[in-house]
């Protein structure tokens, strides 16, 4: 896709972050709601870069991030994070010293495990860490498109096992969540996804939750897997966003995949997040 400089569409004014995806958006305060005009252009943006970063903000109520989450589609509730009190569309994260896991230090598109997965996630950050706690988002457009016309084609017919008992079974339990006689998501998804929306093709496979390919022997489901995860993971895909306190990023699940690197403790860092629901994957 080629990116153009600067667009500008009212007062929101958005920059390309980086050649492989990503743009900044300016000019509006998400704190102040959204208008209609500002929500054509956001979604316009987020199909064109896969990931917004909103700058010069202040902190969003949490009433506030609800209600701009909603323009965009119904809210996602997570299957296993502890719920903000009095928000339950809010997941809110969070890494301290006596934290045992961050969220996200996987590679990963949102709940892929779900029947019908996140069309996107809209983050914002009220604590950070002096240094660190950056966020990876890949293009799994270009890395479709990096495929060779052979390997493409095999893989067009294929589809993926996404779990997350291994990866939410006791996740939240220093946060309060017990989970004893809980069931937690798992579903079939093509390995090569279109997007509702764009019609591009982008690989949907991720590290996290993605555990067999159906139609595939084991031995070949993991080596195929394991090649699919290291292409998508290359660094010609991806950017490394430096998070700037109240940053909003807000990210299209169904073609970018993301990392939350985990390299502060002790210190803090801290947000809230609003999960969008999507499509079934086709
Ligand atoms: C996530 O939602 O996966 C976490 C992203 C982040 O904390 O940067």
């Amino acid at each position: 896709m080629t990116h153009i400089p600067v667009t500008s569409e009212g007062q929101i004014v958005v920059t390309p972050f980086a050649p492989a995806l990503g743009a900044e958006v300016r000019g509006i305060d998400l704190a102040d709601g959204l208008d209609e005009q500002s929500y054509q252009a956001i979604r316009q943006a987020l199909l064109r870069y896969q990931v917004l970063f909103f700058k010069e903000q202040t902190e969003i109520a949490a009433e506030t991030h609800v209600e701009i989450g909603r323009m965009f589609g119904d809210l996602h509730m997570h299957p296993a994070a502890p719920q903000m009190s009095g928000h339950p569309e809010i997941f809110v994260i969070h890494a301290h010293k006596d934290s045992k896991v961050a969220n996200g230090e996987f590679w990963h598109s949102d709940v892929s495990c779900d029947e019908e997965p996140p069309l996107g996630t809209m983050l914002q950050l009220h604590i950070l860490p002096e240094v660190g706690g950056d966020t990876l988002f890949a293009n799994m457009y270009a890395a479709y498109e990096a495929l060779s016309e052979p390997f493409r084609e095999m893989l067009s017919g294929l589809t993926a096992l996404h779990e997350s008992e291994h990866v939410y079974r006791g996740r939240y339990s220093d946060r309060g969540v017990e989970d004893h006689g809980k069931t937690y998501p798992q579903a079939v998804h093509p390995v090569i996804r279109t997007h509702p929306e764009t019609g591009r093709k982008a690989v949907y496979v991720n590290r996290t939750f993605t555990t067999r390919i159906n139609e595939l022997s084991e031995p070949e489901s993991k080596a195929i897997l394991e090649c699919l995860f290291d292409h998508c993971e290359h660094v010609d895909f991806q950017i490394r966003y430096r998070w700037e306190r109240y940053d909003v990023a807000f990210w299209d699940n169904r073609c970018a995949m993301h990392r939350a690197i985990w390299d502060y403790w002790p210190a803090e860092r801290q947000g809230r997040r609003v999960t969008i629901k999507g499509d079934r994957p086709s």
